[in-house]
């Protein structure tokens, strides 16, 4: 278990591109669980110095308090990465995102910056799955996350660069893409962090979004990643659980708490065989919907 708050709603999260200040001046009013303020692909490269200016003064003069802030930075090998994670560090966010990490060596370093930043511990890394290396090293670098010293909270799906950097066709029911995107669930489930799924580029066509978000859903993932302020309604609905489901946890819940199931490692519930592997994913269920 990492010492991040694995269990907090992470169903809607936002990217706005940090140099972009309608869109920044936009996110108080918005409902999504977290935004991510983009200084990397967003921002054209003669636009980086002002990007990381304007995130500056957005979250020092008018930072919002209705939803968690993580700042993506440009990766630590390229020319604005240092300064970048100067900057976000400086601005106290709740997570750095990292783009492109290969391997365990990327999120290290930027962990080592960190510390030699005198960076708090609660700061979380999350790292974007966008390159093919990633994708061989997925389980090395997820099990970083059972390492709170390590700061890695979340694994983030880049589908864009994945379609870019492999060559797989992109098709609207990502049949390329699900095999890795599983893989992307189990080693973060392996590893106890979060995993989040790769946005949807055609913020116009709601039908299409609605069955994405039902698929990343049924996938494991805790959320999606998005682009348009229209697609958080729908992500904040798919990605809670139901009435049902909640009631059928508290259910789980409430028989392994009865005096005479103590200690027991199985229970019949509703004429069903409950474990207590189902009792650690009712209570999971339940954090995230905020019981
Ligand atoms: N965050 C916050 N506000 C946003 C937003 C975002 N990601 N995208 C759009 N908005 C705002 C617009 O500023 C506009 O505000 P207004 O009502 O004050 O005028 C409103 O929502 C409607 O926007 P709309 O006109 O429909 O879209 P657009 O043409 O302005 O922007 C995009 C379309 C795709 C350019 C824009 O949504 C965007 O930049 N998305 C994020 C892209 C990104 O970060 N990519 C990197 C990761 S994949
Ligand atoms: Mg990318």
């Amino acid at each position: 278990m990492t010492g991040f708050a694995l269990s907090r709603p992470r169903r809607s999260v936002l990217y706005v591109p940090a140099d972009n200040q309608k869109a920044l001046a936009k996110i108080p009013t918005l409902d999504c669980d977290a935004v991510i303020l983009d200084l990397e692909d967003a921002v054209a490269p003669e636009a980086k110095d002002d990007a990381r200016e304007t995130m500056r003064r957005f979250l020092r003069e008018r930072r919002p308090e209705n939803c968690d802030i993580v700042i993506r930075i440009n990766a630590l090998a390229s020319e604005w990465g240092t300064e970048d994670l100067l900057a976000a560090r400086a601005v106290r966010p709740d997570a750095i995102l990292l783009p492109k990490v290969d391997g365990p060596r990327d999120v290290l370093d930027a962990d080592a910056a960190l510390d030699e930043m005198d960076a708090p511990a609660g700061l979380a890394l999350w790292a974007m799955v966008e390159t093919p290396k990633a994708l061989f090293n997925l389980s090395a670098t997820a099990e970083l996350g059972r390492d709170p010293a390590a700061r890695l909270a979340c694994l983030v799906a880049g589908t864009n660069d994945l379609v870019k950097e492999t060559g797989v066709l992109a098709t609207p029911d990502r049949r390329y893409l699900v095999p890795w995107l599983l893989q992307m669930v189990a080693a973060a489930r392996a590893a106890g962090i979060d995993a989040l799924d790769g946005v949807m580029n055609d913020f116009r066509d709601a039908g299409a979004f609605e069955n994405e978000c039902v698929e990343g859903r049924n996938m494991g993932f805790d959320g999606k990643t998005l682009i348009h302020p229209s697609q958080i309604e729908v992500a904040n609905r798919t990605f809670m659980p139901s009435a049902s489901e909640i009631a059928a946890a508290e259910e789980v819940v409430a028989a392994f708490a009865r005096p005479e199931n103590a200690g027991k490692g199985v229970v019949a519930v509703g004429g069903r065989m409950v474990e207590r592997l189902h009792l650690a994913q009712a209570e999971r269920l339940l954090g995230k919907a905020g019981r």
